[in-house]
């Protein structure tokens, strides 16, 4: 006899953990979309502030952390939910509202977390391939709403693919589909965007009661060590979001700075700037390689190797040299490779590594 589990656990994918971690020496981290520079002395300072309360639970309402977002947002705090990264966000609205019977539908490639939605409540999930840039298709994505959708993701800028959609474009095929479904725009990677302004998709709160917009303290603000995110978005979707988990899931450090972090918003606008400039280098110099690169959006290339290279190959000689970056078929596109961008130092180290295993 051993032990029981449920069938739908069966059906729910493991999560493709990057190669990352428990390396001994020097490692080049570029698998994970998570920023190069550690997190602001001010930061810092506000953790340790919070480490002399760690005998107290934090509060189940993460009421400053509420407030600031509201007030950076400039909506109503009642409508920002905030989560143990967005990721759990994420699974609490799969737990919210699918069930077997309902259906959701996104793009794919896109990222890796969405097929656990499906998997874990027993609903039906429909996925999109991406155009052939990379993009979504949106249309393709509405013809797949019937009256069983509850749940719409588009991935704004797409992991992996790294495009990007205009603000307008969500906003039509938002008014396009019906009032009960509910798109989430998951907005992990917004900030690199130069196609909008971060503070543009708020818009799309005000012209449409079903929208979320999932957002991150994990990418730009550098914190997903400690694990923050939050949604902007209708108050009953919050209410739904916090019935369903436990009520301490953002921890006190986490909240201190995120709330901390929330006040620096030149230090991010800093940060956006030197990432935008190591796409530049690093989109070049894959094309001057002959590689094809994806219109990158966020801060990460999406490397199409090709017929030449195998991407097996490759990826471990890139390990091999102490790089680490994702492999496309890890991600459900095979013959790619995902790299995030470091300092420039750590781009170079890649360049270099690249070099060398395309031999
Ligand atoms: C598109 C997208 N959404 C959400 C997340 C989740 O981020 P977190 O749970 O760290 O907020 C990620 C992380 O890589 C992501 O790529």
């Amino acid at each position: 006899m051993s032990i029981e589990f449920t069938e739908r656990v069966e059906a729910i994918p493991v999560y493709p953990a990057a190669r990352s971690y428990g390396f001994e020496g020097e490692v080049t981290k570029l698998a994970s979309n998570e920023t190069p520079y550690p997190p602001q002395r001010a930061v810092l300072e506000a953790v340790q502030a919070a480490m002399s309360g760690l005998n107290r639970y934090p509060d189940p309402t993460a009421a400053v952390l509420r407030r600031g977002l509201a007030e950076r947002h400039g909506v109503a705090q009642a409508k920002v939910a905030v989560g143990n990264g967005s990721c759990e966000i994420l699974l609490a609205a799969a737990q919210a509202m699918l069930e077997p019977g309902a259906e959701i539908v996104y793009a794919w490639p896109s990222f890796s977390m969405y097929p656990h939605l499906a998997a874990m409540t027993g609903a039906r999930a429909l996925a999109v391939p991406l155009d052939e840039g990379g993009r979504h298709d949106l249309e393709a994505l509405a013809r797949e709403v019937t009256v069983a959708t509850r749940i719409v993701l588009v991935c704004n800028p797409n992991n992996p693919t790294a495009t990007a959609l205009e603000v307008e474009e969500i906003d039509a095929f938002v008014a396009g589909l019906p009032r009960h479904v509910l798109v989430i725009v998951d907005e992990a990677y917004v900030e690199f965007s130069v196609l909008q302004d971060p503070d543009e998709s708020l818009a799309l709160l005000e012209r449409h009661p079903n929208v979320v917009l999932l957002r991150t303290f994990s990418k730009v603000y550098g914190l997903c060590g400690l694990r923050a995110g939050y949604a902007l978005g209708p108050e009953s979707f919050r209410l739904a979001v916090d019935r369903v988990r436990q009520p301490f899931s953002v921890n006190a450090l986490a909240q201190a700075a995120a709330a901390e972090a929330l006040r620096h918003q030149d230090e991010l606008e800093r940060r956006v700037e030197r990432t935008v400039i190591e796409r530049v280098y690093v989109q070049d110099e894959l094309a001057d390689r002959g590689l094809a690169v994806s219109d990158s959006q966020a801060n990460f290339s999406w490397v199409a190797l090709g017929e030449d290279l195998d991407e097996a190959e490759v990826y471990e000689g890139l390990a091999r040299r102490g790089v680490i970056v994702r492999e496309g078929t890890a991600l459900g596109a095979p013959g790619h490779l995902r790299v995030t961008y470091g300092t420039r130092a750590e781009n170079d180290r890649f360049l270099t590594a690249l070099d060398e295993a395309m031999g």
